[in-house]
């Protein structure tokens, strides 16, 4: 199918003549590009240094967003478990320790690359209750409300990370199943330390919280404090329900106690999740999108993830563009990362939702032919106009979290999974222990409502029953010659599809070793709003100069993702693991 162009991308506009391009200066280079402050909120305690040199290992390597985490899965990797054991104890240790966005009550999606080059992905993604409907984030009146697209239990989607985690372990895991969730339930029944992250974040997060009796009753001292670092914080609804699972596998969540619970707190706050919904959840097994860059293999999400697509889509667009004649902090480079963005983002807000409810057409955007008429369209120093009206596609927010595994035989494992806002709800399920989502907000607000305040109504992302919402989380795995060379991945919403994009081009196309590629600074477009955003440390005022006289509107934000990942060394094999130090809990556990 011929995909149709805007023609807006193709001419530029504001024009303006500017001062003639010159290389960025970059004072120190990149290793002077330093991003010191950290993931989450509030940012008390000084950042601590930033690591320039990847964790090594010879036999597995986990990288995650907490420490603690990642040195569970390490240990089921020591004790015999392969990369998706791993993967799922992490996952399951990640919802203890990181209750941003580590979660049992949310969803998200894993890749996965086997030690003999075969490759599958597992969706997980959250669905809409039975009881949705496409005018379901309106008010009486009709008027859309914000409020119960993102800010209600109406914006809860039936949980997916249990069965996604069930379904990859039947498939593929090794290790006994309850040897995986035993770490987490005892984690969070005996508590750990709260680390200097986490103390900030909840500190940050005390009013949101606060709303929920039983998210304040979990998260904060009986008189209402926060945790300070160094405190022991014990969760224990949430170790019944991990043991719940523990012990009875996906039924420990979607049947018997827990979904009463879930159904019961939808009950109470005028929610739509049943149990028959929680009963009839189930993740789904899809085969990879695949692209190829420079040689290389890119192995990532498909729908009902954009992620994947629009990521092989600007791809495809830069590998016909002299990239290694460029630096990576260029305003040359920059432009065409800005342009091809720009591009991408547009088909994705066109043509991409739920596969199961909607013809994508991904080969097509995913191919080399398409890319080039595309890149045709790029003028070499202006800035291309993203369209006549100014429509945006809507709120999301920056709290997900990615992980990398790669296990002694070269087994790999990317999974990004979220609550959807920075503790989902804010809600925790009474009873059950657990944050729930508030992915239902990644749905359209309104059928045919696009408008100027940044909402979207096209077709195929727009409610229905046991409908999954399309996401940017981009698990991502990056193998050649039949050799895996690396496993990429980050939170962020739509500047997912973005960061990990810039990543791998750092790998491949400017040769960097893991922990630069994963430090360097990052830039951001989605094609609405028209504008470029990069990060606040790491690029030259001289560049971004040279990007205003282009014509694109620059603007300086905060940082863009926590791209947790993990190389393998070319030579030696060894596992190199890269924690973003943007994410202060983080950490690399590796076993030799
Ligand atoms: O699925 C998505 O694309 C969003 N719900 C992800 C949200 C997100 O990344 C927030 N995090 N950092």
């Amino acid at each position: 199918m011929p995909l149709p162009l805007l023609r807006s991308l193709q001419t530029g506009r504001r024009w303006r003549p500017g001062p003639v391009l010159r290389p960025a200066v970059l004072a120190a280079g990149l290793a002077a590009t330093l991003l010191h402050s950290g993931h989450l909120a509030a940012q008390a305690a000084p950042a601590a240094p930033r690591p320039t040199q990847a964790v090594q290992a010879r036999a597995g390597m986990v990288v995650s967003a907490s420490a603690i985490a990642s040195q569970v899965g390490r240990d089921v990797l020591a004790a015999g478990g392969n990369a998706i054991d791993a993967a799922i104890a992490t996952g399951f240790a990640l919802a203890v320790t990181y209750p941003t966005a580590g979660n049992i009550g949310g969803g998200g999606f894993m890749v996965v690359r086997f030690p003999d080059g075969r490759a599958t992905t597992i969706d997980f993604r959250e669905r809409a209750p039975a009881a949705s409907r496409p005018h379901m984030f309106t008010d009486s009146s009709g008027a859309y409300s914000a409020r119960l697209h993102h800010n209600s239990h109406v914006s809860v989607g039936v949980p997916g990370t249990v069965a996604g985690f069930e379904l990859a372990h039947r498939k593929y895991g090794r290790m006994a199943w309850r040897g995986l969730v035993a770490p987490s339930a005892a984690l969070a029944d005996t508590g750990f330390v709260v680390p200097t992250g986490l103390a900030a974040s909840l500190a940050g997060v005390r009013n949101k919280l606060g709303q929920y009796e039983a998210s304040k009753a979990a998260y904060y001292k009986p008189d209402g404090a926060p945790y300070a670092a160094g405190e022991r914080l014990v969760l224990r609804d949430l170790g019944q329900t991990l043991g719940r699972i523990r012990d009875a596998g996906r039924d420990g969540f979607y049947r018997g106690t827990t979904a009463r619970l879930l159904a019961a707190e939808m009950q109470r706050h005028g929610g739509l999740i049943t149990e028959e919904d929680l009963a009839r959840y189930e993740a789904a097994e899809r085969e990879p999108v695949r692209g190829t860059f420079m040689g290389y293999d890119i192995i990532s999400m498909p729908p009902p993830s954009s992620g994947g697509v629009a990521m092989i889509e600007m791809l495809n667009i830069l590998e016909g563009l002299p990239l290694k004649s460029q630096k990576p902090d260029s305003p040359q480079y920059l432009h065409w990362l800005a342009e091809s963005m720009r591009r991408a983002f547009r088909d994705r807000a066109v043509h991409l939702g739920d596969p199961d409810f909607n013809a994508i057409p991904v080969a097509e955007l995913t191919g080399k032919d398409y890319a080039a008429t595309l890149r045709a369209g790029i003028v070499a120093d202006k800035a291309s106009v993203s369209s006549p009206a100014d429509v945006r596609q809507g709120y999301e927010s920056d709290e997900t979290t990615h992980y990398s595994v790669v296990d002694k035989d070269g087994m790999a494992v990317s999974v990004t999974y979220t609550l959807e806002a920075g503790y989902g709800l804010g809600a925790v399920v009474d009873g059950a222990g657990f944050l729930l989502n508030n992915e239902m907000g990644d749905f359209n607000g309104k059928p045919g409502l696009t408008d100027s305040t940044g909402l979207i109504g096209t077709a195929p992302n727009v409610a229905a029953p046991g409908k999954r919402m399309l996401s940017s989380m981009t698990p991502t795995i990056v193998a050649r010659d039949g050799q895996l060379v690396a496993v990429v991945g980050s939170p962020g919403g739509r500047t997912i599809i973005n960061t990990v994009m810039q990543v791998v081009l750092n790998l491949i196309a400017f040769d960097m070793p893991v922990q630069q590629a994963v430090n360097a600074p990052r830039v951001h477009h989605q094609w609405l709003p028209d504008r470029l955003t990069v990060e606040r440390e790491g690029f030259a005022p001289a560049t971004l100069d040279a990007l205003r006289a282009m014509g694109h509107e620059v603007r300086v934000g905060g940082q863009q993702g926590t791209a947790h990942s993990i190389a393998i060394d070319r030579k030696t094999g060894a596992r190199l693991g890269a924690a973003d130090p943007r994410d202060r809990d983080a950490g690399a556990a590796g076993h030799n």
